[in-house]
């Protein structure tokens, strides 16, 4: 594995990519070995998201992740991946209530954990809050489409902006949050040419897409859903691309069955002791 350091990934940098038309790599991210590697793949932007409760925690949805468990585990991946734009993923209710909460928890993520940026979830109604962090100092990114936050009330984890009704909604909504000062928006789970609109029309906005086709500046996916790491189910969108899971699983049923008949441990895996210290010891103990 090459040790070598890339430099560290700036706005300024992902603005000159979109520029040059060169798509942005985006991957989830919740602990420092994982973030070791994927800045050593080169991944340049990394979302310590709050899918982490369900991931990493086992909740069945995201709403009980807390602002310290985001804290926790951003600060392990900023550790692990120090040239990566890393984004903390503010936790249900750190921001819906107002815009002083919201710059509060926000400012956490880059005081407390290193974050370059801060996501989060909702339309026009959450432009305020993305406007005051932005006054803050502090990168903002939007979130629209299926935002997990509000499953119950989008009637579950589907397609979103089906029809144009939907659609021209959401193209307001990003409109809303790049005037409101969103450098980028995640488009998550709506369909390719409504991406495509959202996409032609940002004017000073990067557009990414989460299973929403390839025409944003950039992809988003899951870490967990890319390496069948979890168990509970993979989205379609999801494209996996080894299964790490699968090999963990062999190894652990390995592991079991050799500590049964005693292969492990070998010589190889502990250490000896010389007989004369052997010896001086059996005499201590008499
Ligand atoms: O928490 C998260 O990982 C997210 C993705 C679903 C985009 O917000």
């Amino acid at each position: 594995m090459s040790e070598e350091r890339r430099k560290k990934i700036t706005l300024p940098y992902l603005f000159k990519k979109v520029e040059k038309g060169e798509p942005i790599s985006w991957l989830t991210c919740y602990d420092y070995p994982t973030a070791y590697l994927q800045e050593q793949a080169g991944v340049e932007m990394i979302l310590v998201g709050d899918s982490l409760g369900m991931t990493m925690l086992g909740y069945d949805s995201t709403l009980p992740v807390t602002m310290d468990d985001m804290i926790r585990h951003s600060a392990a991946v900023r550790r692990g991946a120090p040239t990566a734009f890393v984004i903390g993923d503010m936790p249900y209710m750190t921001y819906q209530a107002s815009t002083e909460d919201a710059i509060r928890n926000a400012g956490r993520f880059m005081a407390e954990a290193g974050c370059d940026a801060i996501k989060l979830e909702g339309g026009a109604a959450m432009a305020p809050r993305i406007r005051g962090i932005v006054e803050a100092g502090i990168p903002a990114i939007g979130h629209l489409g299926l935002t997990p936050q509000s499953v119950s009330s989008l009637g579950g984890f589907r397609l979103q902006g089906k029809s144009a009704a939907l659609a021209k909604q959401i193209v307001d909504d990003a409109k809303a949050l790049e005037e409101a000062g969103a450098f980028a928006i995640l488009l998550e789970l709506v369909p390719d040419r409504l991406c495509q609109v959202i996409t032609e029309r940002a004017e000073n906005c990067i557009i990414m897409s989460l299973g929403s086709g390839p025409h944003a500046h950039g992809q988003l996916l899951i870490y967990h859903d890319m390496f069948g790491l979890y168990p509970k189910f993979k989205p379609r969108m999801a494209k996996v691309f080894g299964n790490a899971g699968e090999v963990i699983l062999n190894g652990l049923k390995q592991y079991v069955s050799e500590v049964k008949d005693t292969t492990f441990p070998a010589k190889e895996n502990y250490f000896g002791m010389k007989d004369d210290e052997y010896d001086e010891l059996k005499k201590l103990l008499d």
